[in-house]
């Protein structure tokens, strides 16, 4: 695991998308407000005809059970919003699990098989949940999960709300997420993070012990991840720093216009 400090993520992500770009085939995409800015930029590069994606394919990560597909809460339509809309990838290439089914099982089935037969994801970025979550994969998620039906925390619900009128008791109870084994097939690794409040668990991300309570631990096994941090959350990786390394994953500061290796 690499782990990169700037104060600038979205920037940062963005420029190594960019370079990365023509390996880049099946991209793997994520919610939540992190990555919000990334897709900004993403959008800024396509309108200066710095990237394209139409020879690209997108899987997301979750999506809320039960909504319909057009909830403006769902990830879905937040997904459109922030970059479909804008972007030129074909439609039938964007794909997020369904929020409404009548064969859960199936349709968890059927997603895994979509990735396969993409050739399986390229790149994945990725978010933190502050209990350790990544994709809707809550505490208790083993390594080998499968995509499958969740039952959120409530305390997830509540980091949530403001995406559904503030309201703890609106954001759905379930969500379809990948699993952490479906995570961990994808080529490469990107998490973002951003503020004091994702400070703790990402120390027990990296230098805690490596168990489905902190599902996210899990990445630390796989062999092409980079961690992007802004300094807040980074802050209590930042005080174990000892000679360029956290619990001997190289940690490096990003500064004003650098990019990330
Ligand atoms: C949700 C998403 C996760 C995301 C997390 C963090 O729970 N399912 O994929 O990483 O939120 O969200 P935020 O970036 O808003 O802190």
């Amino acid at each position: 695991m690499k782990i990169f400090v700037t104060p600038d993520v979205d920037r940062v992500t963005a420029q190594y998308l960019l370079r990365r770009w023509p390996q880049l085939r099946v991209l793997g995409l994520a919610t939540g407000r992190t990555p919000e800015g990334l897709y900004g930029w993403l959008v800024q590069y396509f309108y200066e005809g710095r990237l394209s994606f139409a020879d690209k394919r997108t899987f997301n990560l979750d999506e809320y059970y039960a909504l319909p597909p057009n909830h403006p809460g769902s990830y879905r339509a937040t997904m459109v919003r922030l970059l479909m809309q804008y972007v030129d990838l074909p439609p039938d290439r964007f794909h997020v699990p369904p929020g409404l089914t009548e064969d859960v099982e199936a349709a968890c089935r059927n997603y895994e098989a979509q990735i396969r037969a993409a050739g399986g994801v390229d790149l994945w970025i990725l978010g933190i949940g502050q209990d350790g979550h990544i994709a809707f994969n809550e505490p208790g998620s083993p390594p080998d999960s499968r995509t499958r039906l969740i039952r959120l925390e409530e305390s997830t619900r509540r980091a949530n709300a403001d995406f559904f009128g503030g309201d703890p008791q609106q954001v759905p109870t379930h969500a379809i997420t990948v699993g952490i084994g479906t995570i961990l097939e994808a080529r490469e690794l990107i998490l973002l993070a951003k503020g004091s409040a994702k400070a703790e668990i990402l120390e027990a991300a990296v230098c805690g012990p490596e168990t489905a309570q902190v599902p996210a631990s899990f990445l630390r096994r796989h062999p092409r991840c980079r961690l992007i941090l802004d300094p807040e959350a980074a802050g209590r990786l930042l005080r174990r720093l000892e000679n360029g390394a956290v619990n001997g994953h190289p940690l490096q500061k990003v500064h004003d216009g650098a990019e990330i290796g």
